[in-house]
């Protein structure tokens, strides 16, 4: 049995700024699928919001300016507490960053430069051209290395092992060479990222499967407002790959197949800058009533119109943007507009927990997407994921730590991870020898199409409702996969199966979430339902796994300084 004193489940920026900040003191390791930079984080684009007031136009901007933005985005869902933590928190960790040396875009004087982002009051989002999560994920993994953290790459953790609500360890697969070890533990930290594909037409990564989530959902951890999926308004037509907001922050325009900029119908303010929920909705209008491009039946799409800013500022600032326009599109945004479309880009829910990584499993905490604080709400501010990361990064590795120094009784739980490696291994046997009539790939593509089409952009009861009972025969069909490749070494045919479960009732989490939830609010758009509904639904949901699928529930949500008004761009 493998021990450390702190393990790290993900490589990406929540987890590796959790390991740095655990490093020095104590035994820390990080099991990542893939090599660190690897991570879901390296695929973000446009920037990390924190109110340095580096821009011109944007000197007067404080924590506050940014928590009330974000609190607004969020349709007064975000726990007000932890959101002004986070913009408080904001400055300091870019700014550690900078000394740690990422290669941030700079102002002329030098400062970290500073961009215009959806639903912020000022130019706040501090970034590395169009490639932000790759600069800030190289440098944080400079600095775990050099803090001795040891990394078992290519490692893919498959339950967490809690007893008597204690936390013991994980049980994880070498992906390698195919083996089941059991890693004891006296902290665990998930930093798994969300739930993205779960979803078709998705921005995030192969990896990005709700894995950690579904985890410690089996093992009895709630998880909170799952129903609030983020669209990010423009992903590529066709492959979904993101095209950043910041293409929109540098000035970029929606149009519509008249060539008109439609947004100033939605939003006549804030224009292509508001929100994403309601520039992801304002697309979908566009292309569902005839005015995009192509067939709407097959998806259509409007066009993100960037030739107006010039070839210099497109190569300077949005360098990535066009390389994936010409090499996935076969369009050069210098000389033509990109097609675009929503695409699904964001799981706001996640493992409930409080600003410093804590659950309800003592020693067990999260960070990151996979997490709940809530700082998102129902709509996450664009920037502010990769700013919760870091923040919350910190803080759960400053909990873990603080937690692990004050134990006096430690590596408990040798025997309930002995009976937990036992199983699993049950359990890989199982659906290696098994002979099912399910192809797995069939199923999630069945599973993700679902998702997309029946509990999208706009819901509506009946939609939904035929969603869940699809999902809900999934749920039986995935018990019946084949796994065509037996072999132990590399077998991801094997690797990705073993989460199809966990995914299909993360579906079902989402589903019975936004079911029951009878407003609008965010990202979650009913038909049936278009007002937000504060007197009955200014609440958390709360969904705990039994038996017979999730059993839901509901906290408050906690309001500091800004009451609940109507949100207008
Ligand atoms: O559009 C983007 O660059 C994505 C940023 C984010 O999701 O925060």
């Amino acid at each position: 049995m493998i021990y450390h004193q702190v393990l790290v489940v993900g490589g990406g920026l929540a987890g590796l700024r959790a390991a740095i900040e655990t490093g020095d003191k104590l035994d820390v390791a990080v099991i990542s699928r893939v090599n660190p930079v690897r991570s879901h984080s390296v695929a973000a684009q446009g920037g990390i919001n924190g109110a340095l007031a580096n821009a011109e136009n944007g000197r007067d901007d404080t924590p506050e300016r940014h928590a009330f933005d974000t609190v607004k985005g969020s349709d007064y869902l975000a726990d007000q507490d932890a959101v002004e933590i986070m913009t408080h928190d904001a400055p300091i960790r870019i700014i550690e960053m900078e000394h740690w040396g990422c290669p941030f875009s700079r102002t002329p004087e030098g400062k970290i430069a500073q961009r215009p982002f959806g639903g912020a009051g000022y130019p706040r989002t501090c970034y590395a051209a169009d490639k932000t999560g790759h600069a800030l994920l190289h440098t944080m993994y400079e600095q775990a290395i050099r803090r001795g953290v040891q990394v078992y790459e290519e490692w893919q953790v498959q339950r967490l092992v809690l007893e008597n609500g204690k936390t013991r360890g994980v049980i994880a697969m070498n992906l390698i060479t195919g083996q089941l070890e059991a890693f004891q533990a006296e902290a665990v930290l998930l930093a798994t990222g969300g739930a993205g594909r779960v979803f078709a037409r998705s921005t995030n990564s192969l990896i990005v499967t709700g894995a950690g989530q579904a985890m410690a959902y089996k093992a009895g951890i709630p998880l909170k407002d799952m129903e609030f999926i983020q669209f990010h308004p423009t992903a590529l037509y066709g492959p979904s790959i993101l095209i950043s907001e910041a293409a929109r922050g540098e000035g970029g325009y929606l149009k519509n197949n008249r060539g008109e900029r439609f947004m100033e119908k939605y939003a006549p303010k804030a224009m292509e800058l508001s929100p994403r929920d309601i520039v992801a909705r304002s697309i979908q209008t566009e292309i569902n009533e005839g005015r995009g491009f192509g067939d709407p039946g097959a998806g259509g799409y409007v066009h993100l119109d960037l030739t107006h800013l010039g070839k210099e500022k497109i190569m300077e600032r949005l360098p990535a943007i066009r390389d994936i326009a010409m090499s996935f599109a076969g369009v050069d945004p210098i000389e033509k507009p990109i097609p675009i479309q929503p695409g699904m880009h964001y799981t706001m829910g996640g493992i409930d927990c409080n600003a410093d990584g804590e659950t309800v499993a003592e020693g067990f905490y999260a960070a990151g997407e996979v997490a709940c604080v809530s700082v998102h709400g129902a709509n996450r501010l664009g920037g502010n994921s990769l700013l919760e990361t870091i923040v919350f990064g910190q803080r759960s590795g400053a909990a873990m730590l603080r937690y692990v120094m004050g134990l006096d009784k430690t590596r408990q739980g040798t025997i309930a991870l002995e009976a937990a490696l036992r199983e699993e291994k049950e359990r890989v046997e199982e659906l290696l020898q098994r002979d099912g009539a399910e192809n797995p790939g069939r199923l999630h593509e069945e599973l993700r199409n679902t998702m997309f089409y029946k509990i999208g952009v706009f819901r509506q009861e009946e939609e939904m409702r035929e969603g869940l009972e699809k999902v809900r025969e999934l749920k039986d069909r995935v018990k019946k996969i084949h796994i065509a490749h037996k072999g132990r070494r590399y077998n991801l045919d094997l690797a990705r199966n073993l989460e199809l479960e966990g995914m299909v009732e993360m579906a079902e989490v989402i589903a019975l979430g936004a079911i029951t939830r009878k407003e609008s609010r965010g990202s979650h758009y009913r038909l049936d339902h278009r007002e937000r509904d504060d007197a009955n639904w200014l609440k958390h949901t709360l969904a705990y796994r039994t038996d017979d699928g999730p059993r839901l529930d509901y906290k408050p949500v906690t309001i500091t300084r800004y009451q609940p008004e109507a949100r207008r761009y």
